[in-house]
């Protein structure tokens, strides 16, 4: 009897170190290596995986928010994650899974954001979508989901090749925005991006304009993440492959430049019920639009 309680005293420990002491993960059975393809962004005491390594949590508190980014850059692809985010009291908080050409906030980088709006306990979540070309962006959609994204994970996934971008949430298209293929058209094509994923406290803006101020009694507030998926045109320096390689790979096949008949059923469905925020609609903001929203 007291050995065994001590041997679960043991393995208590042994998981609880595990879960305590982060940033190694550990090799997946498919190969994939946390260390090898992310780094862990400051703060990095905000960032723990579970004990098998195959959950990697963020963490918000008073003090930090915590994130990671991948190592390398793309230029085109398809980039998805399965994300589950804070329940409960969570207005202010705002989760983000993005792609991003720089490491800072750079005054010419492209963008395209995927950020989850926190809300108080029992109200739905917003999920803003947006895109930057160039330091520049005032793009954004705002969606509410058909499912509860706190309750369990979810996919969420950006398509990036020439012709669109797709953000979808469990492989349904929710954002479609295109490149018109003119000169001068507001769509990055140009710089390879990292994809990140971060949490932090964004109460000045996100929650009905920053009415509604984070509720610190309830931090930390923690994200999690699993089944990194990318399927991308991976830069190298110095002569990237990626941009004489176009129609190699699916994500940049004639397929992927239209959506499929159920994938259009699907997005105009979203867009009949969903669509929160347009900032094509916008003419208090915009007395004329961008040029985009009159293709
Ligand atoms: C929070 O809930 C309110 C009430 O349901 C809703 O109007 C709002 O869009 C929700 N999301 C955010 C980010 O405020």
């Amino acid at each position: 009897m007291g050995s065994w309680k001590l041997v679960s005293l043991v393995l208590l420990f042994l998981s609880c170190s595990a879960v305590l002491s982060s940033a190694d993960p550990g090799k997946s059975s498919t190969g994939f290596s946390f260390k090898d393809s992310f780094k862990i962004m400051p703060a990095q005491d905000h960032f723990r995986t579970s004990p098998d390594g195959q959950i990697w949590y963020l963490y918000l508190d008073k003090k930090a928010g915590g994130g990671f980014q991948t190592r390398d850059r793309y230029l085109f692809g398809w980039f998805s994650m399965k994300m589950k985010l804070v329940g409960g009291d969570s207005a202010g908080v705002v989760t983000a899974y993005y792609m991003c050409s720089d490491l800072g906030a750079g005054p010419k980088r492209d963008e395209l954001d995927f950020e989850f709006l926190g809300n108080r306990t029992g109200q739905p979540y917003t999920i803003q979508t947006n895109v930057y070309q160039s330091g520049i962006g005032g793009r954004e959609m705002r969606h509410s989901l058909w499912f509860d994204p706190t309750a369990d994970f979810h996919t969420y996934s950006i398509l990036w090749n020439r012709h669109r971008i797709v953000f979808y949430a469990d492989r349904v298209p929710i954002r479609v925005y295109k490149n018109n293929g003119r000169k001068n058209d507001f769509f990055p094509t140009e710089k390879p991006m990292y994809m990140f994923s971060s949490i932090w406290d964004g109460d000045d803006w996100a929650t009905r304009g920053g009415l509604e101020k984070t509720n610190w009694k309830k931090a930390p507030f923690v994200s999690s993440y699993k089944d990194y998926n990318v399927d991308g045109c991976r830069w190298e320096e110095p002569f990237p492959a990626c941009v004489a390689s176009t129609g190699e790979h699916w994500w940049d096949q004639s397929e992927a430049w239209v959506l499929a008949d159920a994938q259009q059923e699907d997005f105009s469905w979203v867009g009949r019920n969903l669509v929160v925020y347009d900032y094509c609609k916008d003419t208090e903001r915009y007395p004329e639009l961008p040029e985009e929203c009159n293709l």
